[in-house]
Formats: C-alpha cells, structure tokens, sequence
C-alpha cells in the first residue's frame, strides 16, 4: 500500500463518518417532528410589533377551533412566550429522556428560556451555536399531541434569525406589522428576506392598529406584495397586564384573533 495514500484515506473515513452523523441527526429530527402537521413563523423585522402577542393569542385561539397548538419560542436574546402565556413549570422529562413541553390553556410550550439560569440574563449564541440548540431542543423535545407548531422568531432580518429560518424548515410565515412607517419598512423588510429564501408567506396580520398610530399598514402591504392580509389587532389596554392574556379577558380581542386565524386555517387546508 502506498503510504502517500493514508492520510485521503483517513479523510475520506471522516468524511463519511460526518455524513453518516449528519444523515442520522436529520433522522432523529424527523422522526421527533414527526405528529406536528404544519410549522408556522412568526415574524417581523422589528422588535415590539407584537409578534409574541400575536403568537400566543393566535395559539389560543386555535384551541377554540379544535386545534392542538405549541409553540417553539426561538426568539434568542428575548424568550418571552413563557411569561406572556404564564407558564411556570419547566418541561418533564418522559421515559425515552425527551423533555415534555409544559402546557397551559391547551397550549404546550417549549422556549429557549427554559435554559436561562435567571430570566435577566442575556442569551449570546453565534449562528453555529444557534442551529446547534435549535437541532438539539428539536429532537431532544416530545412534540406528540400537538399539530401546529407556531414559532416565535428573533426580529431582523441577520444572523439569528436567518440561522433559524434555516435550520427550521417552516412551512410557512405569519408576518406582523404596525401601522407605522419603520414598522412597514422593516416588514416589507422581512418579506423579501423570505421570499428570497424561497419560503411560503400565510398572511400579514396589523397589530397596534387604531386611534394612535393608525391603520392600513397591513393591507397596504398585502396588496404591494401579493400576500393575503389575515386581519388588524387593536391596540387596547387589555394587554397591559402581564398577568392576562387579552384573547381570554376581552371580547373584542379575542374576535379579532378568531378572524385572524380563521384566514389562516384555510390557508392551511
Ligand atoms: N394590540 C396591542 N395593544 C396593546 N399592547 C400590545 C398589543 N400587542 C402587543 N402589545 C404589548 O406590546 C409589548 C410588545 O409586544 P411583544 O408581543 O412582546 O412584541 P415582540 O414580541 O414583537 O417584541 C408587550 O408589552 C405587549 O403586551
Ligand atoms: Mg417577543
């Protein structure tokens, strides 16, 4: 054997031993993902549009139509499904080790902030170490019993949020505007980067629409675009208390989410 070989030889094992780890990674991902049936983002360049009270209204307001909903909070720097849905107990863990996302009001939840020591503190992940939590609360996660994964995403349109996109694989987007013209700039913003990426986009939704910033972004933005507008939100007092979840105290807002997701429901089917 020609000794000058030996080291392509060696290579080529790595090689196939990264390939072979790869390939049963993707397995063990698909097979954990496996019951959920559709897995939707929810997505904005800019941050405090709305996009974790539109995700968690929206899930409560797919339990009302006999859907199983969770939600996968990957906003990286600011997981804050828990608190806004008032989920306090962390994920048990079932025989086979995979953890079990904690439910509340028919919702199961599973969230980056599960792993933070105190909630002050600031999550830094690199894109490498981004899509390594992600692939590993994926697979390490018991998602039965759910069938629409709504996903909380980080704003902006970089590195966090393109190496989730990536890593993910959504079915498609849920994008959330206000009224305001940096917030339609960044949306419209967010569309492309998605559209460029070759992803699906299930609607616009408005939220803050009303008396102080306006209205119209939305359906300004639909029509621009060619994406279907899934409804406006209100800005309303009723979500200024972090212990209640507007869908379930006040009527108007939950009629708004009923529509919102009813337009989204038959994009689904
Ligand atoms: N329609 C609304 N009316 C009034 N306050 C709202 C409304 N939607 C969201 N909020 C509040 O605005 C703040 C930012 O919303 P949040 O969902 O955290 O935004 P994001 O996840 O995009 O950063 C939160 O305190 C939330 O309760
Ligand atoms: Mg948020």
């Amino acid at each position: 054997m020609n000794p000058t070989n030996k080291p392509d030889i060696n290579q080529a094992r790595s090689k196939i031993q990264q390939l072979k780890n790869q390939f049963e990674q993707r397995k063990q991902l698909a097979n954990s993902l496996e019951p959920i049936k559709t897995k939707i983002g929810v997505y904005s360049g800019k941050g405090g549009v709305g996009k974790t009270s539109v995700t968690v209204n929206l899930a409560l307001s797919l339990t009302k139509m006999g859907y199983n909903p969770g939600i996968f909070d990957v906003d990286i720097d600011c997981p804050n499904i828990t608190k806004a849905l008032g989920v306090t107990n962390k994920p048990q863990v079932d025989d086979q080790n995979r953890m079990i996302p904690p439910e509340l009001h028919g919702v199961k939840v599973m969230s980056m902030g599960f792993f933070q020591k105190n909630e002050d503190e600031a999550i830094i992940f690199r894109g490498p170490m981004i899509h390594n939590a992600i692939n590993q609360l994926l697979s390490g996660t018991n998602w039965s019993g759910i069938d629409v994964l709504l996903v909380d995403l980080p704003p902006g349109t970089s590195d966090a949020p393109l190496t989730v996109m990536q890593t993910l694989d959504l079915d498609g987007f849920v994008i959330v505007t206000t009224p305001q013209e940096l917030a339609k700039l960044d949306a419209i913003r967010s569309i492309n980067m998605i559209k460029k990426l070759n992803h699906n986009i299930y609607g616009i939704v408005e939220n803050f629409s009303g008396e102080y910033f306006g209205k119209g972004a939305g359906k300004e933005i639909s029509k621009n675009h060619d994406i279907d507008f899934l409804g406006s939100i209100e800005m309303r007092r009723s979500y200024s208390d972090p212990q209640k979840i507007a869908y379930l105290e006040d009527m108007e807002a939950n009629n708004e989410y009923n529509q919102v997701a009813n337009k989204l429901i038959q994009k689904l089917d």
